[in-house]
C-alpha cells in the first residue's frame, strides 16, 4: 500500500489536531501521493493486560503475538505500519503527554517491542521510515510541554523500525478552532505533510 497514514489522536472531534491531520493530509496530495486519516478515538481498543503473553517467543510468533488477538481494532491500526511508507501523527498533549486512547493503543504496541527483543524477523526487517508528529498545546509556555509525548511516539514508532523526526509544535492552542485560519501555523502543517511525503518515496 503505497499510501500515507495519518493518525488523528484527539478524543475531540474537529479540534485543532483533527484540523492538522487534514492539513497534513492536503499537503501529501499536493505532493503527489495519497493519504488516509484515521481516527483513532473511533476505534475499540482494549487495554493491554500485561498478562506476558506476548513474551513468550517459542509459543508464539508471528505479527499478532497479543492474547487479545482480533478482539478489538489494535490490529487494524497496526497492520499500516508494516505496509506504509509514510506514517504521520497529530495529537494534543493531555497532562504533558498524550490522549488515554492514543496511549491504550501504544501499550498494545509492546507485542512488537517484544518481538524486535527476539529478533524475529518479519519485524526486523521492516525498511527503514521517518514518521512525523504534529503536537498542539493549550498552555503557551512550559520547556518540557511537549516532552512526555515525544518521547513516547519516539519508542513506540521505533518497534516499526521508524525514527521519529522532531515534532512540529504549536503552543497556546486550546480552544477548538484556535489552529484554523492561522495561516503561518497551518502553511507549516501542510509544508510537513508534503516534505514527509517527498522524503518517504
Ligand atoms: C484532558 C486534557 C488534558 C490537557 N492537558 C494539557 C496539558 O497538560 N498541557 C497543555 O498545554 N494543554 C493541555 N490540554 C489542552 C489541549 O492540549 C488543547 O486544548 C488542544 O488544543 C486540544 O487539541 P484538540 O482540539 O485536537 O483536541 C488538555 C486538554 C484536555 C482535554
Amino acid at each position: 500500500m503505497n499510501k500515507a497514514i495519518v493518525f488523528a489522536c484527539s478524543h475531540r472531534r474537529g479540534g485543532n489536531s483533527d484540523r492538522a491531520a487534514r492539513l497534513l493530509a492536503q499537503g501529501i496530495t499536493e505532493a503527489g501521493g495519497e493519504a488516509e486519516v484515521l481516527y483513532v478515538r473511533n476505534r475499540e481498543i482494549m487495554h493491554c493486560l500485561a498478562c506476558g503473553y506476548c513474551d513468550k517467543a517459542n509459543k508464539v510468533q508471528g505479527q499478532r503475538r497479543c492474547v487479545l488477538g482480533a478482539k478489538d481494532e489494535a490490529w487494524d491500526l497496526f497492520q499500516h505500519f508494516f505496509s506504509s511508507p509514510c506514517i504521520l501523527f497529530a495529537s494534543p498533549v493531555y497532562f504533558y503527554h498524550l490522549p488515554s486512547r492514543f496511549k491504550t493503543w501504544i501499550d498494545r504496541g509492546q507485542q512488537y517491542w517484544q518481538a524486535r527483543l527476539d529478533k524475529e524477523p518479519w519485524i526486523a526487517s521492516l525498511p527503514k521510515r521517518t514518521a512525523h508528529a504534529v503536537l498542539v498545546a493549550g498552555q503557551p509556555s512550559g520547556d518540557k510541554l511537549f516532552e512526555g509525548a515525544r518521547l513516547t511516539i519516539k519508542y513506540f514508532v521505533q518497534n516499526f523500525n521508524m525514527d521519529l523526526a522532531d515534532p512540529l509544535v504549536f503552543r497556546g492552542i486550546d480552544d477548538r478552532n484556535d489552529l484554523k485560519g492561522q495561516e503561518t501555523f497551518e502553511a507549516q502543517v501542510v509544508e510537513l505533510g508534503k516534505q514527509a511525503w517527498a522524503s518517504s518515496s
